[in-house]
């Protein structure tokens, strides 16, 4: 069983991410959701998580976390997820409340007293740089980070650099240079993968759960389509499919370094195999992630009517 923690920025693929997680209960204990800007304002995002919980009447604790990355200044993606941060789908306003503490609160109260905790990032690491900055000490209390970001190859926000990463470069240099466990799933991995277009047609069908997929697959997809795509990554599902089934992916270890600044290069993640002990994820077996996923969205329509 992991304990895990899911610090986040919903986002179409955070969301799927979640529901694949939640399908798993028995393997992985969901313990919080801890929200940061990204993909779009703190607010937003904070109220997508929340948007989502009342939806499927669950209520697992929300706590926000940074409006802001510690240096650069805040870039939402309203092209790829919407004004909303996660267009699509209609949901009504959540009854259900964030905590009073905020998220960087949360973990140090968490971390003094637990050091079993897994922590899956999906999203810029603002609240994880700050929390490492804070309180160095409480590192040893972090079983691994389990993330989805960096790129080896080539950027889907400048040249060389993920999403993630790039929007708060300075973050994700304190969490790599930090000593905890880290595995991290690149952009490569993530359409390595990801969904075939015509497998999204399957959620066009009966289930709470499933509406709900097939609502966010038809605004999250235009992007692929626009660029005439026949597949898309749902970049945050790797690392939950990581921690259910290791075997999935080819991991190599190495040192990650981040570049802070640059035109091309701010966010971009310098991989050096075997000078250090991060594991980054190289591929996966496609199939094999996607039944999960597909498997998962099946056992949350018989379990949220
Ligand atoms: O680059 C992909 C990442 O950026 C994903 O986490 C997606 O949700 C966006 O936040
Ligand atoms: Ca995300």
């Amino acid at each position: 069983m992991h304990r895990i923690i899911v610090d986040t920025d919903p986002g179409h693929d955070d969301i799927m991410a979640i529901l694949t997680a939640l399908a798993h209960s028995s393997e992985l204990e969901l313990l919080s959701f801890c929200t940061v800007a990204g993909n779009q304002t703190l607010e937003k995002v904070t109220n997508n998580i929340l948007k989502v919980e009342d939806y499927l009447g669950i209520d697992i604790p929300v706590y926000k976390g940074c409006d802001h990355p510690l240096v650069k200044e805040n870039k939402p993606q309203p092209a790829a997820h919407g004004e909303s941060g996660m267009d699509g789908p209609i949901l009504p306003e959540p009854v259900l409340k964030p905590q009073k503490e905020t998220a960087v609160e949360y973990y140090k109260e968490l971390l003094k007293k637990e050091d079993k905790v897994t922590i899956i990032a999906l999203a810029p690491l603002t609240n994880l740089g700050t929390l490492l900055k804070e309180a160095p000490e409480l590192s040893d209390h972090i079983e691994q980070i389990v993330l989805m970001g960096g790129a080896l190859h080539g950027g889907n926000i400048n040249k060389y650099a993920e999403f993630n990463i790039w929007h708060d470069p300075e973050a994700a240099k304190i969490v790599f240079d930090s000593g905890v466990k880290t595995v991290m799933a690149p952009l490569e991995v993530c359409y390595a993968g990801g969904i075939m277009l015509r497998e999204t047609k399957r959620f066009n069908r009966k289930g709470k759960v499933s509406k709900l997929v097939k609502d966010l697959f038809d605004f999250y997809c235009r992007y692929a389509i626009d660029r005439g795509w026949d597949s898309t990554a749902v970049f945050d599902l790797i690392p939950i499919l990581y921690l259910l089934n290791e075997d999935l992916f080819v991991q190599k270890k190495g040192k990650i370094d981040v570049i802070l600044d640059g035109e091309d290069t701010q966010g971009q993640t310098l991989f050096k195999e075997g000078e250090g002990d991060h594991i980054v994820l190289i591929d996966a077996d496609r199939e094999g992630c996607m039944k999960i996923f597909f498997d998962a969205i099946d056992q949350l329509d018989e379990r949220y009517i």
